[in-house]
């Protein structure tokens, strides 16, 4: 494949000359918040953005590497801040690197009986370790939370595992802050 370069667009949060989109509402969220009525009931009255994904498309063999903004709206169900879905990479042997550029999130991550949150804020450079499941919380009332990350491109997801084994902590609501409740 030929070297090629993006531009990421902090106006528009975008990466410009992306090649997929995806675009994740409340309507794909489906058991994966703790109140799932009030989930149904967003659904049913508006169907919101939960978060978008821009990537550009490389070969998935070894040694490449795949690369993607995402970008998570404000909003919440019930009190729990919205988030990505979150996996853990079929390739139990495959890092990642997230790049935090905008807003104000947390990084939770666990990996059998072991849980880490980070503090996922702009500039911030988190490292997961092969092996560690992974989902950001955007924890702002008002701002979007925009990351780049780069992973090998023979990862795969696995998103059935963190239907199996939850994730343990959620992120909710606290007067103007948030908290950390045991799921
Ligand atoms: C790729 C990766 C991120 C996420 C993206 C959306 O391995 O971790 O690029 O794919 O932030 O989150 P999910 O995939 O959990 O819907
Ligand atoms: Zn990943």
């Amino acid at each position: 494949m030929e070297p090629f370069s993006t531009i990421y667009d902090s106006e528009n949060e975008i990466l410009t000359n992306y090649t997929l989109h995806e675009e994740k509402k409340i309507s794909d969220m489906k058991g994966y918040f703790i109140n799932e009525e009030a989930r149904e009931k967003i659904e049913k009255e508006e169907n919101k953005v939960v978060y978008k994904v821009y990537k550009q498309d490389v070969p998935l063999i070894e040694g490449e590497l795949l690369h993607c903004l995402t970008c998570i709206q404000p909003g919440n169900v019930d009190g729990q801040f919205f988030m990505t879905k979150g996996h853990y990479h079929l390739n139990e042997k495959c890092a990642e690197i997230y790049h935090c550029l905008k807003g104000d999130g947390l990084l939770l991550l666990q990996k059998e009986d072991q849980i880490k949150i980070l503090e996922f804020k702009p500039n911030a450079i988190a490292y997961i370790p092969a092996g560690w499941g992974h989902r950001t919380v955007n924890i702002s009332f008002t701002k979007s939370l925009v990351f780049f990350s780069v992973w090998p491109a023979q990862s795969g997801y696995d998103y059935e595992r963190t239907m199996k084994e939850p994730f343990q902590s959620s992120i909710v609501k606290d007067k103007e802050s948030y908290k950390i409740i045991r799921r």
